[in-house]
């Protein structure tokens, strides 16, 4: 049995993709896991495989929550751990000809799925003494990404949030990390795929990505962007520090601590 045996995952977006890969790999290390997904047929299906339970929401919704965390834990009792993975692009790079359905579809899921997921999921992770949150952004969460503004717009997000919340559930004895892949193989970029293999440019195996997931999960580290690159070990992004104030006699000056009560440089 596996490090992560008797304790229990909630894996979004686990039926299909990194979400899948996460959710297969997480039960081979013998935790009980939650797939949630939007597709509730896909979802049983990837439970199905190793007796995981299956959960149909659209996690951007805040009254999906209540319901998952009861689903989850009147199943296997408790959770210790959740990647929250669900995501969507939005397939338009002009941002004159975004529709309000869509910039809504992709915000709701990238950003408001994480937000409202590591609202219900505290209370339940302090409830067993503490856990991990590992939450999927991209890489176009740390760099301008033209071919999807929005896209990016919501990835910069969940890589701010999680960099901003590792005191306060540092207090929970919670970890909060982000991972930022370049692209992977999985059924998101089937579209472009041909393309991208046409340029020759390396797409990421799922396997990479669940490899960091299950690493983070299982760590100490909190607030960490993790970039993975085909090819590449997974590597924690180094932020820069943003120039200080210069008004006379404040150089480098931070605001007191009680407004900002952790710099994660
Ligand atoms: N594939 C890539 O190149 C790539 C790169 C970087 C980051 N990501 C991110 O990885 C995550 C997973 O993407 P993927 O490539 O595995 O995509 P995918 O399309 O294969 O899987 C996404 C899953 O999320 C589910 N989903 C969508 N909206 C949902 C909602 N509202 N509620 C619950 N489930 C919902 C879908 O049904 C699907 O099963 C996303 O957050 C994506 O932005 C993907």
């Amino acid at each position: 049995m596996g490090a992560l045996s008797g304790k229990v995952a909630v894996v979004t977006g686990g039926g299909s993709g990194i979400g899948l890969a996460t959710a297969a790999r997480l039960a081979d290390t013998g935790a009980s896991v939650a797939v949630v997904d939007l597709d509730g047929v896909a979802a049983e299906r990837v439970a199905d495989e190793f007796g995981g339970l299956a959960v149909q929401a659209d996690v951007g919704r805040s009254d999906a929550w209540p319901g998952i965390i009861e689903a989850v834990t009147s199943r296997f009792g408790g959770i210790d751990f959740a990647h929250l993975n669900a995501g969507v692009m939005t397939g338009e790079a002009d941002i004159t000809k975004l529709d309000d359905d869509t910039y809504r579809r992709a915000v709701g899921v990238n950003v408001d799925g994480v937000v409202f997921g590591v609202r219900a999921l505290v209370p339940a992770l302090t409830a067993r003494g503490g856990g991990a949150i590992v939450a999927t952004a991209s890489l176009a969460g740390l760099i301008g990404f033209s071919p999807d503004p929005i896209y990016c717009l919501t990835k910069h997000a969940v890589v701010g949030l999680v960099r901003s919340l590792v005191p306060q559930l540092g207090e929970h004895r919670i970890t909060i990390n982000a991972v930022c892949p370049s692209i992977v193989d999985t059924p998101m970029i089937a579209e472009q795929r041909g393309l991208l293999e046409q340029s020759g440019f390396p797409l990421i195996d799922v396997s990479a990505v669940a490899e960091a997931v299950i690493d983070r999960l299982s760590g100490e580290e909190s607030g960490q962007a993790m970039v993975i690159q085909a090819g590449r070990q997974a590597l924690a992004f180094r932020f820069g520090r943003p120039p200080g104030p210069r008004a006379g006699g404040t150089v480098g000056q931070l605001p007191p601590t009680e407004f900002a009560a952790h710099d994660q440089g």
